[in-house]
């Protein structure tokens, strides 16, 4: 599908004059169709979809989220406390952490939220805490998926989830009344588009789901569906495997006289599409036969295309029909900081705007301050209205905490 800047990005000098940039702008009517297509997709009632705010935990695009009718996956209770001032209840909030401390635990235990555990111990220290909590199980389903290997977590090697064997024991635990397992849980990978490993990994867990049928609640199958990154690409599959999971859980409804809830947590999928990264060029210099276009970002604003190889769809909005140019876009840091390497994009100039796509998930919500440098406003288009969500920080912003 070809990448064109959205129609409200035409206007974009107006908001670098009320704004500034670089800027994040997210279109709240991309993120409503998305959630909406999931939920056409898996066309069943018996569906929760979790949003994993991690991808942006922006409040306005959690309270979007919300009135669609998502639930909310958290990893740390501060990203709980949001989902609360958002408007979830305690109930529509899963926390599914890793490594974290079993302090924490207890912290999201007594807010009320539903957890979900992928360590015997931590699951054997809940059962002192308090004697038959009903918890969700992670699994490890040795599965490699993923767009990345930093992205691929549902494999042997890595330390997300419970591996199998360890279920006998949590099975033990179940039966004697420690804890109650009212959910198993699988989260593969991010950037998935093969089918096939999806469906392998779901499998795993229905397997490993039969001997704790009779509390059954729910199955969670996690995120990681692909959107498409370049003009070659397609998003995931999600009819064929809505379909056919759809189908694998009434099977399993059938065998065990069950009524499961089926659970989906996207992250992606819900939220990249709907960003734009805006920045503009701040200086072009030409060493040794390569175009360098420097902007005003680095790794400290966008981190995605340096930390997974990311490839992000660049327009240039001041010259978007002018003849393309072979460049590297790269940062301001003091570091090698590159957005992208040999990309042809329409001829740049010193002041130009350039927009990099798919900047809605895993974007601002990955910025730091590196270098003392400022993290960028973020704005919600919503029809004719555009929206500060976020202000751009300022030097106190920065140093706020440093004790002089
Ligand atoms: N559920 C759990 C337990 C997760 O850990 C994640 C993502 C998700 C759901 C949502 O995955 P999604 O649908 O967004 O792929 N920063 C990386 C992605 C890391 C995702 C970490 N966990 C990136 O920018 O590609």
């Amino acid at each position: 599908m070809l990448k064109h800047p959205p129609s409200f990005l035409a206007n974009y000098k107006a908001l670098q004059k009320e704004f500034g940039f670089p800027l994040y702008v997210y279109d709240a009517e991309k993120i409503k169709e998305q959630f909406h297509k999931i939920r056409a997709a898996f066309q069943t009632a018996n569906l929760s979809v979790h949003y994993a705010c991690k991808a942006n935990s922006n409040i306005q695009i959690l309270k979007i989220l919300k009135e669609q009718g998502a639930e909310v996956d958290i990893v740390s209770t501060n990203e709980g406390k949001l989902a609360q001032l958002a408007g979830f209840s305690p109930q529509e909030i899963h926390y599914t952490p890793n490594g974290v401390a079993i302090t924490e635990y207890y912290e999201a235990i007594s807010r009320g939220y539903n957890i979900s555990v992928d360590n015997l111990d931590i699951m054997k220290q809940i059962a002192e805490y308090q004697p038959g909590y009903a918890l969700c199980v992670r699994i490890n389903p040795s599965v490699k998926a993923g767009g990345h290997d930093k992205i691929s977590v549902g494999h042997k090697r890595s330390k997300f989830g419970l591996p199998v064997s360890q279920l006998e024991e949590v099975l033990r635990l179940h039966q004697s009344g420690a804890i109650q397992v009212k959910g198993l849980h699988i989260h593969t990978g991010s950037d998935i588009k093969n089918v096939e490993a999806i469906k392998k990994a779901a499998k795993v867990l229905l397997e490993k789901a039969a001997p704790f049928s009779a509390q059954l609640e729910f199955l969670d199958f996690g995120g990681g569906f692909k959107v498409a990154y370049q003009e070659s690409e397609k998003d995931a599959e999600i009819g064929e495997i809505a379909q056919w999971l759809q189908k694998e859980i009434d099977i399993f409804d059938r065998t065990h006289q069950t009524k499961l809830k089926m659970v989906i947590e996207p992250g992606k999928f819900l939220v990249s599409e709907a960003g734009y990264f805006l920045t503009e060029v701040t200086q072009i210099k030409n060493v040794y036969g390569t175009r360098f276009v420097y902007l005003n970002a680095g790794f400290n604003h966008f981190i995605r295309p340096m930390y997974y190889d990311a490839y992000h769809h660049i327009s240039n909005l001041s010259n978007p029909q002018g003849p393309t140019e072979k460049v590297d876009v790269v940062g301001f840091l003091c570091e090698n900081d590159t957005f992208a390497k040999d990309r042809f994009i329409p001829k740049v100039h010193v002041g130009d705007i350039l927009c990099f796509h798919n900047a809605g998930a895993y974007s601002y919500t990955m910025s730091s301050g590196y270098n003392l440098r400022e993290r960028p406003a973020e704005v919600l288009i919503e029809g004719k209205n555009v929206k500060i969500i976020q202000k751009r920080q300022v030097f106190e912003d920065l140093i706020n905490g440093q004790v002089f």
